[in-house]
């Protein structure tokens, strides 16, 4: 299955926990992190390990747990407690580099034996640009990083606390600043070069929906599948932006179709247009895409 809207929910609140499970998310992040104030962490950590306890079917949506970073004396805390539930996946934050998430599949694996899971069941969505070094080890990925790593997603609010920054966009444009189009660009690189899934960042304006789905739009034009969601509307906004549309299909069979016809041939025409293997790539991973997301496949 292939995850488009990662919607997180805060691991300490009933209410939005109940919300979760009938949102169209493809996934839901519990959260131990940010959304938990530091004296609520206990009592989250047991919602979360209960809330994954009681929802052991997964077929339709993922149960993921974002934990404290690993610097805390947190995160050991948080990944004994939820484990007892299978959670899908961890998301693990403020990470310096692959280190970090070979540190956290090593507790995983313990963590598994004790609870009887298959081994390496766990997955890990790494949130790669939230402190400084980060932007500074994107190499130590591809010298080797658990096969764990599904997926990695960038963020520019920690990122800009851990630079010194006073604001991380332009005020005139509400774009961001360079050092943050920096961090977006080397996620995507590095998750595509490691072959894991590169995720959109928060759309923080949660009330905004057309702002949020041309952000979508353009996130998948670049190269990213899926983005996180703060708010349960916009998950379906995420769904549809990122679901291949009916014309994107048959253009994509098209593209195959006259590849197969020609066999031998590297470069063909179709419709005028000129196509070749990078234009075959694209049909393929759109098709691909389409077989992997629950319902149209
Ligand atoms: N997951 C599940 N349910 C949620 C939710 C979420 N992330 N965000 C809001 N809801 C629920 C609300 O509880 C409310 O339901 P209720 O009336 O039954 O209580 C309903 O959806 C509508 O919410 P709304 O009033 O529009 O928003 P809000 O002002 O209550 O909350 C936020 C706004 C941003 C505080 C809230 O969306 C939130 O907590 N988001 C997650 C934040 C987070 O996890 N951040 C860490 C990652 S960056
Ligand atoms: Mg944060």
């Amino acid at each position: 299955m292939i995850i488009r809207s990662w919607l997180f929910v805060p691991g300490d609140s009933e209410r939005k926990l109940a919300k979760g499970r009938d949102n169209p998310a493809d996934a839901l992040i519990l959260d131990l992190e940010d959304s938990v104030s530091d004296d609520r962490q206990e009592i989250a950590r047991e919602m979360v390990r209960d809330y994954l306890t009681a929802h052991p079917d997964r077929a339709r949506q993922q149960l993921w747990v974002r934990i404290n970073p690993l610097d805390t004396e947190l995160s050991l805390p948080d990944l004994a407690a939820v484990m007892a539930g299978a959670p899908d996946g961890i998301v693990l934050p403020k990470v310096y580099s692959a280190d970090d998430v070979n540190t956290l599949a090593h507790y995983l694996s313990a963590l598994e034996a004790r609870e009887g899971l298959p081994p390496d069941s766990t997955k890990i969505h790494c949130v790669s640009t939230e402190t400084a070094a980060s932007l500074l080890t994107f190499h130590t990925y591809l010298d080797g990083v658990s096969d764990r790593l599904a997926a990695m997603t960038w963020g520019g609010e920690d990122l800009a606390a851990a630079l010194g920054a006073s604001d991380n966009r332009n005020p005139a444009t509400g774009d961001y600043d360079d050092v943050y189009l920096m961090a977006k660009s080397l996620c995507l690189s590095t998750a595509r070069a490691i072959e894991v899934q590169p995720v959109g960042v928060v759309y923080v304006d949660f009330r905004d929906l057309e702002g949020l789905e041309a952000e979508c739009l353009r996130d998948r034009r670049a190269g990213f599948f899926g983005k996180i969601a703060i708010h349960p509307a916009q998950s379906d906004v995420i769904n549809r932006a990122f679901t291949p549309s009916e014309e994107e299909v048959a253009h994509a069979q098209r593209v195959i179709d006259v590849f197969a016809q020609n066999p031998g041939l590297g470069t063909v025409g179709l419709e005028g247009k000129m196509l070749d293997m990078p234009h075959l790539k694209q049909a393929r991973n759109v098709m691909a895409v389409v077989a992997q997301i629950k319902g149209l496949g």
